[in-house]
């Protein structure tokens, strides 16, 4: 039977919310999309009439946003509303790494995919289509399944129903936009078909349907970790080649590019960098492993457990490497920090190398100016749990050297002035065009650039007359 849908909820306006409706809801201008979210000042940001206040930073979204919001785009905090009157409801609430208790520091905290469940239950009416967006562990539908059905509700119990589906949400951020307008595949995974269809036919107005796949529940959940663990077991794997090849003599770019060419392995996901962020690919294996204990693997789980520790291992190195080059001491030394966001074209810091190197490097003394195009201070500061001495906007302020530890962030590049070293943490695209030239004039010598993305201009370095490092380069 043919499920009539005009009315979508989405419970969560965060980093897969906001962008995931704004894009459906441009392409489905004959449905009604409803975002609402407990927290009142992201709604109010969702909100803004200037779009540069948005609370997130992805390319293309400001621009999507003002074509469909408050037409068929609507945030807002009245959840009850919004799933009183929808025929689908989205849960995109955060589903982060428990901190205590049972599974502490592997397994999925679900508070706030049980609370969203449990809003469904109480305020649906008639026939609802729950979707789980959120990445969420194996069997978790079962879980909200029984809640749906047994806890409170405003109607008679008999006068309401639920089907549960799995729609994993594969998007990247800074590129979240390009990647739901054209994604890969979208996964659907549940049992009762005329649901999945009703899900099916909204991404239909825009994705091709050779792109849609429908697979059991269990599989979807299963395969979103999955993805996730995959693609940061690439990462791990090409960093820890970057540490032979520092010491062997070769460059990691050079290797990647030669197995990327292999059509098996592929060329994707090969960079090396300081160590994966963001705030999935690290809560996603941890929750793999914790899945895998539960069902006595052992050894399964220690092997996706070495994709995180290489990781830590990889981040940490990068700080030791800095400290070593500055003859092992880097107290009262001024270093540049360019980028904190976990990768470019985001404004989100979760889970960023950028945290554990600064941090490591603000214990061993050093006075860090931070800088990062779209990444909040304040954000930084919550980040490294280090209140910033003050905020730096141009080279005359710079009064640090031989204070202890800290860190300072700037908005400008007027911050070279007096720095030891430079070190690239993110791939800005204006960190590409620096005019090494101008800057060493300004350093302390022997200065130091230290790319840990392989994206500063190495020949004007060395012309420069500046000491480059970069990260898998042992030539
Ligand atoms: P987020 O923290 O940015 O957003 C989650 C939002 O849910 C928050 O604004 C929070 O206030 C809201 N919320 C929590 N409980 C609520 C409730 N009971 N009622 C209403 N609102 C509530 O998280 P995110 O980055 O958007 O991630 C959401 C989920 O999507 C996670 O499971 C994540 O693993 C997954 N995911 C994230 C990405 C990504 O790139 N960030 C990509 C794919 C999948
Ligand atoms: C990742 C996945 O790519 C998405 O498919 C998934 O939906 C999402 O996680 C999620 O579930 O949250 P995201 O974390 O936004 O997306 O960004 P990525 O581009 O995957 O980058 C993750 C980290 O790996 C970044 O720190 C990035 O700098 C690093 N990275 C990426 C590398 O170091 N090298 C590479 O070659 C690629």
């Amino acid at each position: 039977m043919k499920i009539s849908v005009k009315k979508i909820c989405c419970i969560g306006a965060g980093y897969v919310g906001g962008p995931t409706m704004t894009v459906m809801a441009s392409k489905c201008p004959d449905l009604i999309f409803n975002v609402v979210d407990i927290n009142k000042e992201r709604i109010s940001s969702w909100n803004n009439s200037d779009l540069s206040k948005l609370p997130i930073f992805e390319p293309g979204l400001k621009e999507l946003i003002s074509q469909t919001r408050n037409k068929n785009l609507f945030f807002s905090t009245d959840i009850k509303e919004a799933i009183e009157s929808a025929d689908i409801v989205f849960i995109s609430v955060n589903t982060p790494t428990k901190t205590r208790g049972l599974g502490a520091g592997k397994s999925s905290d679900l508070t706030w995919v049980e609370a969203s469940a449990r809003e469904v239950a109480r305020y649906s009416r008639g026939f609802t289509i729950v979707v789980e967006k959120s990445t969420l562990p194996v069997r978790t539908a079962e879980v909200i399944e029984n809640i749906l059905n047994s806890s409170e509700t405003n109607s008679k119990r008999e006068e309401i129903s639920f089907s549960v589906l799995s729609n994993p949400e594969f998007l990247s951020e800074g590129t979240a936009i390009k990647d739901l307008e054209n994604p890969d595949r979208v996964l659907i995974g549940g049992e009762n078909k005329d649901a999945m269809d009703a899900l099916s036919n909204i991404y239909k107005a825009w994705v091709p349907e050779r792109k849609i796949l429908f697979t059991n529940i269990w599989s979807s959940e299963l395969a979103k970790l999955t993805s996730n663990a995959f693609l940061a077991q690439r990462i791990s794997s090409i960093n820890s080649i970057s540490a032979i090849c520092e010491v062997t003599g070769a460059d990691v770019r050079e290797v990647s590019r030669a197995i990327g060419t292999d059509s098996r392995i592929g060329s994707k996901f090969l960079d090396s960098g300081p160590g994966f962020g963001g705030s999935c690919f690290k809560k996603d294996i941890l929750n793999l492993v914790y899945l895998a204990e539960y069902y006595d693997l052992k050894d399964v789980a220690n092997f996706w457990e070495g994709v995180v520790n290489i990781n830590n291992w990889h981040q940490r190195r990068i700080s030791e490497i800095v400290i070593k080059k500055l003859y092992g001491t880097i107290k009262g030394k001024k270093i540049v920090v360019l980028g904190f966001a976990f990768k470019a074209n985001t404004n989100d810091t979760r889970e960023s190398a950028a945290i554990k190197i600064c941090k490591d490097l603000i214990d061993e003394g050093a006075n860090l100016i931070i800088h990062d195009p779209k990444v909040n201070p304040r954000q930084i500061e919550n980040d490294l749990q280090i209140k910033q001495i003050s905020e730096v906007n141009n080279e005359k302020d710079i009064t640090l050297q031989n204070k202890f530890g800290q860190w300072r962030f700037s908005k400008s590049f007027d911050i070279f002035e007096g720095a030891h070293a430079v070190l690239v943490l993110t791939e800005w695209g204006e960190y590409k065009n620096i005019q090494w030239d101008v800057i060493e004039k300004k350093m302390v010598k022997p200065a130091w650039i230290f790319d840990s993305r392989s994206i500063v201009n190495a020949e004007e370095i060395k012309k420069s007359g500046l000491n480059l490092w970069r990260l898998g380069d042992g030539s």
